[in-house]
């Protein structure tokens, strides 16, 4: 299998924790590459055309896309307790809390593309302070879902933990850790695991 994917995106990074989680790294080769929203990436494009990264190559010739298809299928090729639970009292909750994790983590990419790809002239402050609001409501929900914390392993916690990495990588002015002193209480034991640290964005 092969992973396209850019070390600074929280998506892609979702996937190699969940392939690190679930012993497959060794069977992931990585290209890397790098997608704006103002460049063709022809690589990207002839195999998603959405032109999103994380893309996955499977050994069967499929090409796999978006990053929760990819987690989910890797999620089915090994044999440890699932990431994503099949348990209806679980499952529901699980996924419904990845969903904001993956949402916060793509209000603060939409942001940094303004911020970082747009001319200056033509950022509009006003949907860059709406993203940012998605980013706040976010995590002051999931702070109150304190009980992800206690659960065996699974797609949430990591989709909130690569949500929150990317935070500190690219909003470290944004001071969440304040607002929000039981995911930082999360955060500081969940960034610690082997997964995290060898996916750290660059
Ligand atoms: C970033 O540089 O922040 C970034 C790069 C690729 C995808 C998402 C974010």
């Amino acid at each position: 299998m092969q992973l396209i994917y850019a070390a600074a995106s929280p998506f892609a990074r979702k996937t190699r924790v969940v392939a690190s989680e679930t012993g497959l790294t060794s069977r992931l080769g990585l290209i890397e590459t790098t997608v704006l929203p103002v460049d063709v990436n022809e690589r990207v494009n002839a195999v998603n055309p959405l032109g999103k990264i994380p893309v996955l190559l499977t050994d069967d010739g499929e090409a796999l896309y978006d990053s929760r298809v990819i987690c989910e299928y890797l999620d089915s090729l090994h044999d440890k307790p699932r990431l994503f639970p099949a348990d209806p009292g679980r499952r529901w909750r699980t996924l419904r809390l990845a969903a904001l994790a993956d949402g916060v983590m793509e209000a603060a990419v939409l942001t940094r593309y303004e911020r970082a790809a747009r001319p200056a002239e033509r950022q509009w402050d006003e949907w860059v302070d709406g993203q940012l609001a998605k980013v706040r409501r976010g995590l002051a929900s999931l702070e109150v879902s304190t009980d992800l914390l206690n659960e065996p392993l699974d797609i949430a916690q990591i989709g909130v933990a690569c949500a929150l990495g990317y935070l500190d990588f690219r909003f470290a002015e944004l001071n969440w850790r304040h607002e929000s002193p039981k995911l930082a209480a999360f955060n500081e034991q969940f960034a610690d695991r082997d997964s995290m640290r060898s996916t750290a964005p660059v």
